[in-house]
């Protein structure tokens, strides 16, 4: 490895998370463009990549290997514009909340339906972010991924997306094609109108201004449909239910808040509780929704 690219790393850093609790990386490292990204690649067999950390859990302690966070990657740029078909490449690491905000201004529809998903716009694209008005994979036209070596374009056919799901899980993407449209007069009306209204949705069902990871678990699947993981604890009983700094909301039962004395310990316990109830109730086991980063490969363990 070069020595400038080694002078990029950072030792034990506490990763920006919107828990803001947990524990520190070993390694970590902000490249400023492709080339020292593919060589950090390179010299390292454990990399994690860190989006905006909003639905990440870091256990506490020392989590071993390198984390590279992509936030300098977040360049935009119309790659082709066809009436009023627009193409827009954009770097992994932009904020998708700042991308549908520059969107709404801009004219540009398609991502409006995400308002208030807090996320990079390449973790989003990983776990097909998305809640009742749109999912991003339904926009994505094309990826690019770097490997040790290449950068690699995936296009529309090669991609699958599923609930909270696609095949792009161990790539690393340095950048999405996003197909959106431009839009004026009427419909520049109802792209804002939609944009209100994704945003008025989250704000009546969902604790804000407290601190947390989004959903805890995935809807479960229960005879072919998705069944909100929030229903099914809040009809075990949880909410309210406390360990240590972590809760489950009054607001909405699939949401883990956070005080500021949580540990990252705290709420791997309060989930593993969460999900022996809704197992021991409905006898349907949660899938976590929440990343967790840890020494242990299976840190909620058995529902027990
Ligand atoms: N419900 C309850 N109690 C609760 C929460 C929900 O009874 O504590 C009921 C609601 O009253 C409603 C139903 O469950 O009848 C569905 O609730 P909601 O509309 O909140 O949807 P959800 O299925 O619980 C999903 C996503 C959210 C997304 C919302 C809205 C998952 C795991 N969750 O929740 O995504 O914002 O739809 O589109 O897929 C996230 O993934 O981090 C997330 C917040």
């Amino acid at each position: 490895m070069s020595v400038a690219v080694d002078e990029l790393i950072q030792r034990e850093v506490t990763p920006k998370t919107w828990f803001g609790v947990g524990g520190a990386v070993e390694m970590y490292a902000e490249p400023t463009n492709l080339d020292a990204l593919r060589q950090l690649l390179r010299a390292h067999d454990r990399v994690r990549i860190l989006g905006d950390g909003a639905n990440l859990l870091v256990d506490d302690g020392v989590v071993d290997g390198l984390v590279v966070s992509l936030r300098h990657l977040n360049q935009r740029e119309i790659v082709s514009e066809n009436r009023n078909r627009v193409v827009l490449r954009v770097g992994a690491g932009e904020q998708l909340p700042k991308l549908i905000g520059w969107c709404v201004k801009s004219n540009l529809s398609g991502l409006e339906g995400l308002s208030g998903i807090p996320a990079s716009v390449g973790g989003a694209a990983v776990m097909n972010a998305g809640g009742k008005f749109a999912k991003i994979g339904g926009l994505i036209q094309g990826v690019r991924t770097l490997s040790e070596s290449n950068v690699i374009e995936l296009g529309r056919e090669e991609l699958h997306f599923g609930y909270r799901s696609s095949n792009l899980g161990d790539s690393v993407i340095v950048s999405l094609d996003l197909l959106l449209e431009r839009v004026e007069g009427e419909g520049a009306e109802s792209l804002r109108a939609r944009h209100r209204e994704a945003t008025a949705y989250k704000r009546a069902t969902q604790p804000m201004g407290v601190r947390s990871a989004g959903c805890a678990f995935k809807n479960a699947l229960i005879d072919g449909e998705r069944v909100s993981a929030g229903m099914l604890i809040d009809r075990a009983g949880c909410k309210g239910e406390r360990v240590g700094g972590a809760g489950v909301s009054d607001v909405h039962a699939n949401f883990v808040t956070t005080t500021a004395e949580a540990t990252a310990r705290d709420i791997i316990e309060l989930m593993r509780l969460v999900r022996a109830r809704v197992l021991e109730t409905h006898g349907v086991l949660l899938e976590p929704e929440v990343v967790i980063w840890s020494n242990e490969t299976d840190p909620l363990g058995a529902a027990t």
